[in-house]
C-alpha cells in the first residue's frame, strides 16, 4: 500500500523552565526544517495575541491580579486545549494532512506552574484531559540557578528563583520515561543538533503511519 496514505505530521512539544531557551530553539528548529522542505508549523502557548491571552499577559507582567485557579483555567483556554475545541480540531487536521507541529509549551506547563503554587496536581490536570497526546516531548533541562543567571531574567511574575525551583520539582513529577531530556548547558549548536535529530526521528516514525494521533 502507498505509505503516504498514512502520512501524518508529528505533534512535538518543548517544555522547560523559564529562560531554558525553548523559544530560540523552537525558532531555529522550525527554520531549519522549513529549509529542508518539511511541512511544519511553530505554535506557542499561551498565544498572547488572543483576547484571553492578553489577560494572561497582563497578569504575567504584574499589571493585574488574578487568583491562581482563575489563571490556571484561563491558560487552559488559550492552549489549543480542551476549552477551545476549535484549536484542537485545527491541530488535528494539520497533523492528519501531514503537517508537523512544534509546540512551545503545552499542558505540562499548565500543570507544572499551577501545582508549583500549591494547587492540587489532580485538580490542575483535570481540565487538560482529552487533549491530543504529543508524539514527542523534549525537556530542555536547566537548573533554576543557571536559568536565573541568564539575561532578561526576572522580567515576569514567575521568573523568581524560589518559584522556578518549585516548578522544576513539579516537572520532575510529571515527566515519564518517554520524555527526551536535553542538557541546556551544552553548546547551543549541540543542543540544536540533538533536538533536530530527535525531531526528525519522530517525524519519520509518524510518516510511516505508526500509531494514531493519541489523546492524553
Ligand atoms: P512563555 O514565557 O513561554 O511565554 O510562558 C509564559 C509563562 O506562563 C511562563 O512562565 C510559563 C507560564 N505558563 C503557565 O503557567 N501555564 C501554562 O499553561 C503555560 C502554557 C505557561
Amino acid at each position: 500500500s502507498n505509505e503516504n496514505n498514512n502520512a501524518r505530521g508529528a505533534l512535538i512539544v518543548l517544555e522547560g523552565l523559564d529562560r531554558s531557551g525553548k523559544t530560540s530553539q523552537c525558532r531555529r528548529l522550525h527554520s531549519r526544517l522549513v529549509e529542508q522542505g518539511i511541512p511544519i508549523e511553530l505554535w506557542r502557548f499561551p498565544d498572547r495575541k488572543t483576547c484571553v491571552g492578553q489577560m494572561i499577559s497582563s497578569y504575567l507582567a504584574n499589571k493585574s491580579q488574578l487568583d491562581d485557579q482563575t489563571v490556571h483555567l484561563l491558560l487552559v483556554l488559550t492552549v489549543g486545549r480542551k476549552g477551545f475545541p476549535y484549536f484542537m480540531s485545527l491541530m488535528e487536521s494539520k497533523l492528519k494532512s501531514g503537517t508537523t507541529l512544534i509546540v512551545d509549551r503545552y499542558s505540562y506547563s499548565g500543570v507544572a506552574f499551577s501545582s508549583a503554587k500549591g494547587l492540587d496536581i489532580e485538580w490542575c490536570k483535570a481540565p487538560e484531559r482529552g487533549l491530543l497526546a504529543p508524539d514527542l516531548v523534549v525537556y530542555l533541562d536547566i537548573s533554576p540557578e543557571k536559568a536565573a543567571e541568564r539575561g532578561g531574567y526576572g522580567g515576569e511574575r514567575y521568573e523568581q528563583l524560589e518559584f522556578q525551583r518549585e516548578v522544576s520539582q513539579q516537572y520532575q513529577i510529571l515527566r515519564d520515561g518517554t520524555w527526551k531530556i536535553i542538557d541546556v548547558c551544552l553548546p547551543v549548536e549541540d543542543i540544536e543538533k540533538q533536538l533536530r535529530e530527535l525531531v526528525l526521528d519522530c517525524i519519520t516514525t509518524c510518516q510511516r503511519g505508526k500509531g494514531d494521533i493519541g489523546s492524553a
